[in-house]
């Protein structure tokens, strides 16, 4: 590999899947990297176009290798790539540890040396690597081991995102692997239940990830309003911007990538607020990578709760959330995080939703939560008087 620095911290970018499924073509791809660049969300630090499933023949030409579907990749995926680079950002594909991918394109499988070679040639810089049709009897432990390799030895630096949802106890050995993400949940649905339930699924795996290898909670829904053409992706019916916002905050503090998967040719003014938050990006992006600890309210613990994470410049990173459906209050006591009151010791408080410094308190800070919405704060630890 000639650059140590790969996905150091969560890659960051956009992901076809979520909103469009099988239906992608090249106008589409271009567009998503035109759209990343017009919207300002390049400057935020999203970088990868990723092109998940259904863009290849479902057969390999003579000499076994994967050839780009000529309808919807008339000029090929050099072309495509060129271009995604010619914007300055970098170009992701997909494809799968079995014999076929999910939607039925033909897999990696005992391919993997020839495959990274193609993705290689074609300008690839990402790539993630799906869980379907794996023979039964085959470890996928060593399925990922084996793509990393050949990844990191095929000329060019090439992401690996590992995806077998979490199977495995993955994450107990996809540092070994040499992946740079691992996908630990199934796959997310455009509803709050999904984002509630595959967050809290990972609530006791934060020690898992860290600089190099991020645990991957799966793309981002925001913004997607229903929009999927994947009726069980949309099933359940979208989720409220506040929905989307906490969505958004716990993904960045979990330390997971933040893969946009709406159609961000088309997004609204709270959506790209959302997803361009500056405090939010930077909480996600912190060099250090540590997982955030959880700190339930004393008596309302299933639902309300706050994540804490500590930052590279000796701040916290804390976000509060409202899981449940009342209207429910989080009071953070900071003796929980380490600070000392009756030593002069407080928090002066910055609100990365208002963009407000709230000043120095000492003992506690309360909020009072709407259902499903949240507060992320940068606290800084000060002497109070
Ligand atoms: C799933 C994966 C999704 C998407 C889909 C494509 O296995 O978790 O994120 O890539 O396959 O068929």
């Amino acid at each position: 590999m000639h650059n140590k620095y790969l996905a150091m911290t969560p890659p960051m970018g956009w992901n076809s899947w979520n909103t469009f499924t099988w239906n992608i073509n090249e106008e589409l791809i271009m567009g998503a990297a035109d759209a990343l660049c017009t919207s300002g969300l390049k400057d935020k630090g999203y970088e990868y176009i990723v092109i998940d499933d259904c863009w290849s023949l479902k057969q390999r030409d003579e000499e076994g290798r994967l050839v780009a579907d000529p309808e919807k990749f008339p000029h090929g995926m050099k072309y495509v790539a060129d271009y995604v680079h010619s914007k300055g950002l970098k170009f992701g594909m997909y494809s799968c540890c079995g014999t076929h991918t999910c939607a039925g394109y033909p897999g990696s499988f005992e391919h993997e040396f020839v495959d990274a070679e193609t993705f290689a040639s074609w300008g690839v810089d990402y790539l993630k690597y799906d869980n379907c049709y794996k023979p039964k009897h085959i470890n996928g432990e060593v399925l990922y081991k084996r793509m990393s390799l050949a990844l990191r030895n095929c000329g060019r630096d090439i992401v690996l995102s590992a995806c077998n949802w979490g199977h495995e106890d993955v994450h107990s050995w996809i540092q070994g692997s040499g992946a740079q993400l691992f996908r630990s949940t199934g796959d997310i649905q455009d509803n709050w239940q999904s984002v509630k339930n595959l967050f809290l699924s990972q609530i006791d795996k934060t020690a898992y990830s860290g600089p190099f290898c991020h645990n991957d909670i799966d793309m981002l829904i925001v913004g997607m309003h229903g929009s999927s053409n994947n009726e069980w992706i949309g099933e359940l019916g979208a989720c409220t911007d506040i929905e989307y916002r906490t969505h958004f905050a716990l993904w960045a503090i979990m330390g997971s990538p933040l893969m946009i998967g709406c159609d961000i040719r088309n997004m609204t003014d709270a959506i790209l607020e959302t997803l361009g938050n500056e405090d939010l990006i930077r909480i996600n992006q912190d060099i250090e990578c540590r997982g955030p600890y959880c700190i339930r309210q004393w008596n309302n613990p299933e639902s309300v709760l706050a994540m804490v994470k500590p930052l590279s410049d000796g701040t916290l990173a804390i976000c509060f959330a409202n899981l449940g459906d009342k209207r429910g209050e989080m009071s953070l006591q900071f003796w929980d995080l380490g600070i000392p009151y009756a030593a002069n010791m407080g928090l002066e408080i910055y609100n990365c939703y208002t963009k407000e410094n709230e000043g120095k308190f000492s003992e506690r800070y309360v909020a009072v939560l709407e259902p499903h919405d949240s507060l992320t704060l940068i606290a800084k630890p000060v002497k109070l008087k």
